[in-house]
């Protein structure tokens, strides 16, 4: 009997009548973490100042409060983060996603003309444009490593020798996904991390997609500076993500936004960034709890894996494809390459036939091109089954393009 299936949308709010094959994209959250979130924005407007200049931060230089004083909440929320993913609390903030923890890392470090970005050619379009707006600032330039594909030539040993290639005197830093937005892939970033120190280059992991997907430690991947969202996998509200920073990298980082905190130390700067909304973090232990006591961190993370693997292949097959990539790379999203004469259409193809799906065909799917090809990315959640990638499989049968 399936642990898991179309029975579990009743933990969510999405429509059933679409088939959402896209949990990857902005995450989708659960109907009792979003309860959590509105009894915190309910305790918040119960007296809005008292919460948050007293309650839910701190902002001192060496005062660490009243002695016996509680740990302030946004700290506790971001201690359950910590313990989640293998960090301790007071070296991660939260910030309100992945894009803004690059951001805070791309603005903070120091750059002269010439010096150099390195980000993967698999590497999300908005990252990229963050690391160009910051070298073209400075008279540097963005970097791009060419990573192996397809995906049985992307053993990790070889997409470590690609980035090492890649490094110069002049690399300022290195961006590396750990879960690529476009490929789905498994990146080996430990190892690509290891190859960086060895060359004296600071690395930023983005690992948007990785919290609650796959299993995480980011103390040991050996980074300066780890990103990942919670509002995609680890079922917390929108926008909540994390940044987590190397004790030695504490002092020079600074959030994007300045405000009341500034050199007042990490936990404050990033805590306080001006007057907004803490809800979706202080409801992000929710997301964890969640994870773990209703659905099981591993039996979810087995449904997601194992449907989202056999799936791939099936498509694969029924478009006459071949879907090559090892299962150690894959985590809860495969990318498989459309039918040949979608395929060909390359990026023309996407925004087309994902309007299609949705309008036509009821499919919220991620159609993208890589390397000049279309592929669609899949994506497994506990809520879904094989027959709503049956679903797909049918469609594009259909789709007149
Ligand atoms: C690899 C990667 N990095 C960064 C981001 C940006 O995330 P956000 O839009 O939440 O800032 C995404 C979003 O999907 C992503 O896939």
């Amino acid at each position: 009997m399936p642990r898991f299936g179309r029975s579990f949308l009743a933990h969510w709010w999405l429509d059933p009548e679409i088939t959402y094959l896209n949990h990857g994209t902005v995450g989708a959250t659960p109907r009792v973490v979003l309860d959590a979130q509105h009894a915190w924005q309910r305790r918040i407007e119960a007296q809005p100042a008292r919460f948050l200049f007293r309650e839910l931060m701190r902002l001192t230089a060496d005062a660490p409060g009243a002695p016996g004083a509680p740990r302030p909440l946004l700290r506790q929320a971001a201690d359950a983060v910590a313990d989640f993913v293998g960090a301790r609390g007071d070296d991660l903030v939260f910030v309100d996603n992945a894009s803004t923890g690059i951001n805070a890392v791309l603005r903070s470090i120091a750059l002269q003309p010439g010096d150099e970005i390195l980000v993967l050619d698999q590497a999300y379009g908005a990252v990229v444009n963050a690391a160009r707006f910051v070298a073209r600032k400075a008279g540097a330039t963005v970097v791009t490593v060419a990573t192996p594909w397809p995906a049985d030539e992307a053993t990790p040993a070889a997409t470590v020798a690609a980035l090492e290639r890649a490094l110069t005197p002049r690399t300022r830093l290195a961006i590396l996904d750990h879960i690529s937005s476009q490929t789905a892939l498994i990146l080996p970033v430990a190892e690509m991390a290891a190859r960086c120190r060895a060359h004296g280059v600071p690395v930023l992991i983005d690992a948007a997609h990785a919290p609650g997907a796959i299993a995480l430690d980011v103390a040991s991947l050996g980074a300066d500076w780890v990103v990942g969202n919670l509002h995609k996998w680890a079922f917390a509200p929108r926008a909540c993500g994390f940044l987590w920073v190397a004790p030695a990298q504490r002092a020079s980082l600074h959030p994007p936004v300045i405000s009341w905190g500034l050199d007042l130390g990490l936990a404050q700067e990033f805590d306080w960034t001006g007057t907004r909304d803490p809800s979706p973090m202080l409801a992000a232990p929710d997301g964890l709890a969640f994870m773990r006591d209703v659905l099981g961190l591993e039996a979810m993370r087995d449904w997601n894996h194992g449907l989202v693997w056999r799936m791939a292949h099936t498509l694969a097959a029924r478009w006459g494809r071949r879907f090559d990539t090892p299962e150690s790379l894959v985590g809860c999203m495969a990318s498989v390459p459309l039918p040949a004469r979608i395929a060909a259409l390359g990026e023309a193809a996407a925004p087309a036939l994902k309007d299609w799906l949705l309008h036509e065909r009821r499919i919220e799917a991620q159609v993208l091109a890589i390397r000049g090809e279309a592929w669609v990315r899949l994506a497994a959640q506990v809520y879904n089954d094989e027959a709503d990638y049956e679903r797909l499989a049918d469609a594009m049968d259909q789709w007149p393009a």
